[in-house]
C-alpha cells in the first residue's frame, strides 16, 4: 500500500477513538489481584494539595518584560489532561496469526514538548502539524500556556498554534504547574523558567514524583537559580528563577538529553555562550529546533567521541512551523508486533529516523530483521522514512552499552523481541533504565519470569534467554504507572500460547493515545478486561 493509500486509511491518531468506544470487550481474563480498584500508585498524597493546580492559565497583557514576569491576570486556560484520575483499566492481549497493514504512528513525544516550548519562547506565531495529543505533551501546552504563551489546540488533530512571549518573558505562573507523568517535560521547563526572574512550583503524578530531579537542579544552580524540593531535589519543586542567568560550560554526569536540553533552554536566557559537554551523544532534537527557530547552536567533537553543544544567550528566536514525524520509539511496538509473526507486511509511514533515536532498529536488523526503511527524506529538519516491516526469525545478539542512549526507551520492546528470539540476548548499560518511569529493568525481568521466560539481572544490564519459540505467557503483569512497560507486554500477548494481561492501560495514554485501537487494526486482539 503505498504512502498517500496509508495516510487516507489511518487519517492520524488525532481521529483514533477512545479505547473503551474501539477495543473488543469479550475478554474473559480474569485479575483477581489487581481487583478494579487497586490505587496502590494513585494514593500517595501530593505536598503541594492545597495548592490549585496549573490548568487554569493566564494571558497577560504584555506590557514591558519586567512587568510581564510579575504575574498574570487570568483570561486563557488550556486544561491539563486527567487520565490518572480515572479508575484503572486492565487490558489484555491475545494471540493472533498476523500483524500487518499500514499506519501513521503518532507524533514524536519529544519534538512535541519541544516545539511546544521554543514556539513559547519565539516571537510570533508557531504552527505545529501532527504535535503528539498524549497527555504528556497536553501537560506541557498547559504549563506554557500558564507561562503566559497564547496555545491554541489543534481541531481534529490539526495544526496546533502557539504566540509566543519572547526569551525572558515568561510570566509567573498563578498555580502550581502539574507535568503529570513527563519527566521531559518537567526537567526541560525547569531548565527553561530558571533563567527567568519567577518562581514557579512544580508537581507531577507518583511516578513522576519519584524521580531524580537533582541532575538538572545542579547545573542550574550554578546558574543562578535555586530550588527547595524533596530528598534528590525530587517534586513537587518550587524553582526560584535568577535576574542574572550565568552562562556555565557542564560535563554531564549521565547520558541524558532531558539534562542537555534543561541547561541549553535555560542558557537561551544567559548573556554569553552555555556550553554542555556529553560524552555518549545523546538525542539532538533541541539542537536541531534550536537552530530551526534562530538560535545559533554548535557541536563541536572533542577526544574519545565526547561533543561540545553551544548555545550562544539571548537570541531572538522567532515562530516557525514545525512538522513533527512519527515517534520511532512509539512505532517500535507495532513493529515488534509484526516481526514475530511470520507472514506479516507491516508499512509505518513518516517515522522519524533520527540516528541518535535509531539503536533499536539497528539491534532487530542485526537479530535478522526484515527491517526496511524507505523513502528517506528531510521533514522540518529531521530525517525520516516509511518503515516496512516483514515477519522475521529473530536470533539473540549482545547490544553494547555506548548504544544505550539511542535505544534507551526501547528496552521494554527489545527485551519482547528478545523472548521470542532463538538465543540469549545480553543487553549492557542500563543504569537509566532503573529512573525511567518505572525501575524498567526490574519490572521487564519479573515481567517476562512471570510469563515463563528466563532472564538474568545486573545492576546495569539484562539478559534474556530465548528459546525461538513464543513464550507460554498467561501472567497478570503490574505496569507501576510506565505506558512502554504496559505497550510492551501487551505485545507480548499477541505471539504468547496464553493471553497476557496488564493492570493498568491508562498511562499509554501519555504518548500513545488510541494504541489499542490501532494495533487492533492491524489485527492484534487486545481487550478490556472486566467489562
Ligand atoms: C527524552 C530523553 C530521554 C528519554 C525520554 C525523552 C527527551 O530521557 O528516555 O523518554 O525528550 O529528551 P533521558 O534524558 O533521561 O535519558
Amino acid at each position: 500500500m503505498s504512502g498517500t493509500a496509508c495516510q487516507k486509511k489511518f487519517a492520524g491518531p488525532g481521529q483514533s477513538a477512545g479505547l473503551n468506544r474501539e477495543v473488543g470487550a469479550s475478554c474473559r481474563f480474569v485479575l483477581p489481584e489487581f481487583g478494579g480498584n487497586d490505587h496502590r500508585y494513585f494514593g500517595l498524597p501530593l505536598l503541594f494539595s492545597s495548592f490549585a493546580h496549573a490548568c487554569p492559565p493566564s494571558r497577560p497583557t504584555l506590557t514591558s518584560r519586567h512587568d510581564r514576569n510579575q504575574g498574570s491576570p487570568m483570561s486563557h486556560s488550556l486544561p491539563c489532561p486527567q487520565a490518572s484520575t480515572a479508575p484503572p483499566q486492565g487490558l489484555c492481549s491475545l494471540a493472533v496469526a498476523t500483524v500487518g497493514g499500514c499506519a501513521r504512528i503518532p507524533g514524536d513525544k519529544s519534538i512535541s514538548h519541544r516545539a511546544l516550548m521554543l514556539g513559547a519562547l519565539a516571537v510570533g506565531e508557531t504552527e505545529i502539524e501532527g504535535l503528539l495529543e498524549g497527555d504528556d505533551v497536553r501537560h506541557t501546552a498547559a504549563a506554557m500556556s500558564a507561562l503566559g504563551a497564547h496555545v491554541s489546540p489543534g481541531v481534529d488533530g490539526g495544526l496546533w498554534r502557539v504566540r509566543g512571549v519572547g526569551i525572558g518573558g515568561l510570566v509567573e505562573p498563578s498555580q502550581v504547574l502539574d507535568m503529570g507523568n513527563s519527566g521531559t517535560a518537567a526537567r526541560l521547563l525547569i531548565g527553561v523558567v530558571a533563567s527567568h526572574p519567577i518562581t514557579s512550583f512544580f508537581t507531577g503524578d507518583a511516578s513522576l514524583n519519584r524521580r531524580p530531579m537533582a541532575r538538572v537542579t545542579a547545573p542550574l544552580e550554578r546558574m543562578g537559580a535555586s530550588f527547595v524540593g524533596r530528598a534528590g531535589g525530587r517534586l513537587p519543586l518550587a524553582v526560584i528563577g535568577t535576574h542574572h542567568p550565568v552562562p556555565i560550560e557542564y560535563r554531564l554526569p549521565v547520558a541524558s538529553a532531558q539534562v542537555k536540553s534543561a541547561i541549553l533552554l535555560a542558557g537561551l536566557n544567559a548573556p554569553g555562550i552555555t556550553t554542555v559537554i556529553e560524552t555518549h551523544p545523546t538525542r539532538d532534537h533541541s539542537e536541531l529546533m534550536l537552530r530551526h527557530f534562530g538560535a545559533t547552536v554548535t557541536t563541536e567533537s572533542l577526544a574519545n567521541g565526547a561533543l561540545a553543544v553551544s548555545v550562544t544567550g539571548q537570541p531572538e528566536l522567532v515562530g516557525r512551523r514545525v512538522r513533527v514525524p512519527s515517534d520511532p520509539s512509539s512505532a517500535a511496538f507495532p513493529a515488534v508486533a509484526a516481526l514475530l509473526h511470520p507472514g506479516s507486511e507491516l508499512t509505518l509511514t513518516a517515522v522519524g529516523m533520527n540516528p541518535r533515536r535509531t539503536g533499536l532498529y539497528q539491534t532487530l536488523q542485526e537479530m535478522g530483521a526484515d527491517l526496511r526503511f524507505e523513502n528517506p527524506r528531510t521533514e522540518a529538519g529531521e530525517p525520516v522514512a516509511d518503515l516496512v516491516i516483514r515477519g522475521s526469525a529473530l536470533r539473540g545478539v549482545d547490544v553494547p552499552p555506548e548504544r544505550a542512549p539511542s535505544m534507551i526507551d526501547e528496552y521494554p520492546i527489545l527485551a519482547i523481541a528478545a523472548a521470542c528470539a532463538q538465543g540469549t540476548t545480553r543487553m549492557f548499560g542500563l543504569a537509566e533504565l532503573r529512573v525511567k518511569e518505572s525501575d524498567r529493568l526490574a519490572m521487564v525481568a519479573d515481567g517476562l519470569t512471570a510469563c515463563g521466560v528466563s532472564v538474568e539481572t545486573g545492576p546495569e544490564s539484562l539478559f534474556v534467554h530465548g528459546t525461538g519459540r513464543p513464550p507460554r505467557g498467561g501472567a497478570a503483569i503490574a505496569t507501576a504507572m510506565d505506558h512502554r512497560i504496559a505497550m510492551s507486554f501487551l505485545v507480548l500477548g499477541t505471539v504468547s500460547a496464553e493471553p497476557v494481561a496488564i493492570d493498568d492501560g491508562r498511562f499509554i495514554e501519555t504518548s500513545f493515545p488510541g494504541f489499542a485501537a490501532l494495533m487492533n487494526s492491524l489485527g492484534t486482539k487486545i481487550e478490556v478486561i472486566g467489562c
